[in-house]
């Protein structure tokens, strides 16, 4: 537990995330207490805020602006069927068509957004990745539908130190077609030419913090200069080692709640419930990182692929 700005941080697990009380999120937030987030999300990578009522567009709009500048977002499956949501600028995570019904089995929304299920971190198919990811809830479902994060900053920390020297200087390629692709989703050619691998420091160095941690993602699907079986292994054996159950923190959502991971320091993932049945509605809005991620040097090594 600790105090800045007359914010308190509690503890949620041994290692990391804790929930952040005494500031009102749904009122504009000064500068000293944007910091003390921002010194909370360095030290615990994962923020809760616990809310009576959710935000609306505006307020989550203008927290999440309150800390860094908002990503850019607009995907061609949301332009061709519709969107749900008033704005652009926050991400529909929720199993609901425009009109707000369920969406059938093999609806391509749905399907896309199974994906959320693998462990990941947000928008690392994007030369410049996401920062900060906020989610707040509006719906749930009476079960199920809880959301996993992996504190990468331990994982790299707790590797052996043969492991950390042979993998320090890897460049991983990163896209949707690699992690949809897993789960056997087929592309338009529009979206295979969209969805181009980026590339990514295996292991990076935290802008703020310099912390080191494992740069994972099920969107990471090759490795620069290994033989294709090599590459997809090691990556199964860090994202293994990643996720064992003590660097695990598993969030039960409460209608409210608004969720801020650090995408550069964990990975999450979305875990089951039955969405043909019940809705679960939530919103997110996200950060950029504003450049690309830092290797284990601290300098950007990124190359186009
Ligand atoms: C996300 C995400 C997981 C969930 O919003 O980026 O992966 O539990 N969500 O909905
Ligand atoms: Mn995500």
């Amino acid at each position: 537990m600790g105090a800045t700005a007359g914010l308190t941080f509690t503890s949620l697990n041994p290692i990391f995330a804790a929930e952040c009380s005494g500031v009102d999120i749904g009122e504009p937030i000064s500068p000293q207490i944007a910091e003390a987030i921002h010194q909370g999300m360095d030290r615990y990578a994962v923020l809760v805020f616990r809310r009576v009522k959710p935000l609306t567009t505006q307020q989550q709009l203008s927290f999440t602006r309150s800390l860094g500048e908002l990503e850019g977002k607009y995907t061609k499956i949301e332009a061709e069927e519709g969107m749900r949501l008033d704005t652009p600028l926050l991400s529909d995570i929720s199993n609901l068509s425009p009109k707000n019904e369920l969406l059938p089995p093999e609806d391509r929304k749905r399907l896309f957004s199974l994906g959320n299920r693998l462990w990941h971190s947000d928008s690392s198919y994007k030369k410049v990745p996401a920062r900060y990811s906020a989610l707040n809830a509006h719906v749930l479902p009476p079960e199920g539908g809880d959301t996993e994060f992996a504190d990468m900053r331990v994982a790299w920390d707790t590797l052996d130190a043969a492991t950390q020297t042979r993998i320090k200087g890897l460049i991983a390629e990163h896209s949707r077609i690699f992690s949809k692709g897993t789960l056997g989703f087929r592309f338009t050619e529009s979206e295979l030419n969209d969805f181009a691998p980026v590339r990514q420091p295996l292991v990076r160095t935290h802008p703020r913090s310099g912390r080191r941690s494992l740069y994972l993602s099920s969107h990471a699907g090759r490795i620069v200069d290994m033989p294709q079986v090599e590459a997809l292994m090691l990556l199964r054996e860090l994202t293994e080692h990643a996720t064992q159950r003590e660097f695990v923190y598993r969030h039960k959502w409460r209608v409210g709640d608004l969720v801020m991971w650090d995408n550069q320091a964990t990975m999450h993932r979305a875990r089951p419930y039955d969405d043909l049945k019940y809705p679960r509605d939530l919103r997110r809005s996200t950060l950029t990182a504003g450049a690309p991620a830092l290797s284990f040097n601290g300098r950007v090594e990124h190359v186009a692929a």
